[in-house]
């Protein structure tokens, strides 16, 4: 019988040669979910002898990994600022760069009372943005928005298994929020141009899906709509952030010019790239 670490071994070698990106941290990744432990486990369990029928769970979730299939997917789960969400193929993979967005927005709004204030979170997916955010500010009413039902019933379970009580609709856009206005409104919505969603790594393009990436032939169509169809949702004093892709900085921040906003901001990522934009309404 082999033991932890000889499977260990035996696996990363197995997705290194299958060109897998940090074939170890998959391997022990999907050793840890199989076997119930944590990772640091596989290290201080080195030598525990596998059982047939650990390695024969092992093997399937290996060979998804070799075809690229994103290990995110395969555990089924992530961590997201505090919350642990559910990640199915319906759903795009919380990017970090949305995390920092998030981080933002709760750094903004703890400098105001907040109770009576209602949030939209549009293009919510995983409801990652959304869930976080009323994990971090629970006096916020937060609705959560998507037009994909799938994609809806994978918030809807992450709300419940976070324990988070927030409102959930599916529509086009702005549609399931008509006649009502927010105070802040937040989305990351597809914004990939078509040249560019052809060019994405096949591990994206192959497993995400396509409704959530592609936001049209240029790839900033949503912003252009967005800017059209906000205003009658807007609260006066309203705050919109968006997460935009790292080139579009200047084409939004044209697209939103008309708006009467008091306050436009471009903010950037942790690799000094444009990649958020913050709009206060007057
Ligand atoms: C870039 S993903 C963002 C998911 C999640 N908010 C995140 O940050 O990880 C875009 C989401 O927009 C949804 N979507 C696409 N077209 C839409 C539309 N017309 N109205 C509402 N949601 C839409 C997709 O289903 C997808 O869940």
């Amino acid at each position: 019988m082999k033991t932890i670490a000889e499977i260990l071994a035996l696996s990363t070698t197995f997705l290194a040669e299958k060109g897998v990106f940090r074939p170890r941290r998959s391997a022990e990744e999907i050793l840890s979910l199989i076997l119930g432990v944590k990772r640091m486990d596989l290290y201080l369990q080195h030598d525990r002898p596998l059982i047939e029928g650990e390695l024969e769970a092992i093997r399937p979730l290996l060979k998804r990994r070799a075809a690229g299939e994103p290990l995110e997917q395969i555990l089924g789960e992530i961590e997201f600022y505090h919350c642990r969400l559910a990640v199915t193929p319906n759903v795009l993979i919380p990017r970090q760069e949305t995390e920092i967005l998030v981080d933002l927005v709760v750094k903004k709004l703890n400098e105001r009372p907040l109770a009576g204030k209602t949030l939209w979170d549009i293009c919510t997916g995983s409801g990652c943005i959304g869930l976080g955010l009323k994990k971090a500010l629970p006096q916020l009413s937060v609705s959560l928005s998507d037009l994909c039902p799938k994609a809806l019933a994978v918030a809807k379970k992450n709300a419940e298994a976070n324990g988070l009580d927030v409102d959930l609709r599916q529509g086009d856009l702005l549609e399931p929020f008509f006649g009502e206005a927010a105070d802040f409104i937040i989305c990351n919505p597809p914004y990939v141009s078509k040249n560019e969603y052809e060019a994405l790594d096949p591990g994206v393009r192959d497993f995400e899906p396509k409704g959530a990436l592609l936001g049209g032939e240029r790839g900033d169509e949503f912003y252009e709509r967005l800017a059209r169809e906000i205003p009658p949702f807007l609260r006066p004093g309203a705050q919109i952030f968006f997460e935009i892709g790292e080139a579009q900085g200047k084409a939004v921040q044209e697209i939103f010019h008309s708006l009467p906003w008091r306050q436009s901001r471009l903010l950037k990522d942790w690799a000094g790239k444009d990649r958020f934009f913050f709009l206060e309404i007057e």
